[in-house]
């Protein structure tokens, strides 16, 4: 399964319940990359979209340990046994993990692929994305070129989980 998140330099993801920056362009790729699959968030980043509405044209999975949460337009999943079950039933690269924090450090575990946009800026965030440069499992295989936002710069990148060499 896919990972998509934006991060700052020190891998920040996010403050106060909110994304660090609004940059449209990242905004854009997001879309393009998620649309039309199925994207599994944390209960408390479904309430940071607009009016806490899940994001359109996507089949959203929301991860709770609220057996009575319900939303409209949301799959609603109590647990990642009760998570896993579900995503047995859709393709591999069918599925993003789109944070927050909590979501990705469980999942990443399963995942291989993982779409980063890397902001050159530092911001003080409260939540986090593990440090993938430091990470062994994973390596870099492509990235953008660099683009910039009212001052900002920004470029994409590509992570996939190494081949083990005995496979
Ligand atoms: N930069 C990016 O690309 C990006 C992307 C997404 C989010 N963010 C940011 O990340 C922050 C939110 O991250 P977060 O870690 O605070 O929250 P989160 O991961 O979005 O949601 C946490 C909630 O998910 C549920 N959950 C997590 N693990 C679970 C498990 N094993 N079983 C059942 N339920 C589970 C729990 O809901 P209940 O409390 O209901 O049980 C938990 O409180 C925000 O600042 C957001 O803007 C950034």
């Amino acid at each position: 399964m896919n990972a998509i998140v934006a991060v700052d330099k020190n891998w920040g993801i996010g403050r106060d319940g909110e994304l660090l920056v609004h940059i449209p362009g990242d905004m854009k790729f997001f879309r393009e990359k998620t649309t039309g699959k199925n994207i599994i968030i944390g209960r408390k980043t479904l309430e940071s979209f607009p009016d806490g509405r899940p994001l359109p044209d996507r089949h959203n999975i929301v991860l709770t340990s609220n057996d009575r949460y319900a939303i409209d337009g949301c799959t609603v999943c109590c647990g990642v046994e009760a998570l896993m079950r579900l995503l047995g039933k859709f393709a591999d690269d069918s599925i993003f993990v789109c944070g927050g924090e909590s979501v990705y450090r469980l999942l990443l575990p399963y995942v291989d692929t993982i779409w980063i946009t890397k902001i050159d800026k530092e911001f003080e965030a409260d939540k986090h994305f593990p440090n993938l440069d430091k990470d062994e499992d994973f390596e870099a295989v492509w990235e953008s070129e660099p683009m910039e936002h009212k001052g900002t710069g920004y470029r994409f990148l590509k992570y996939e989980r190494k081949q083990n060499e005995d496979e």
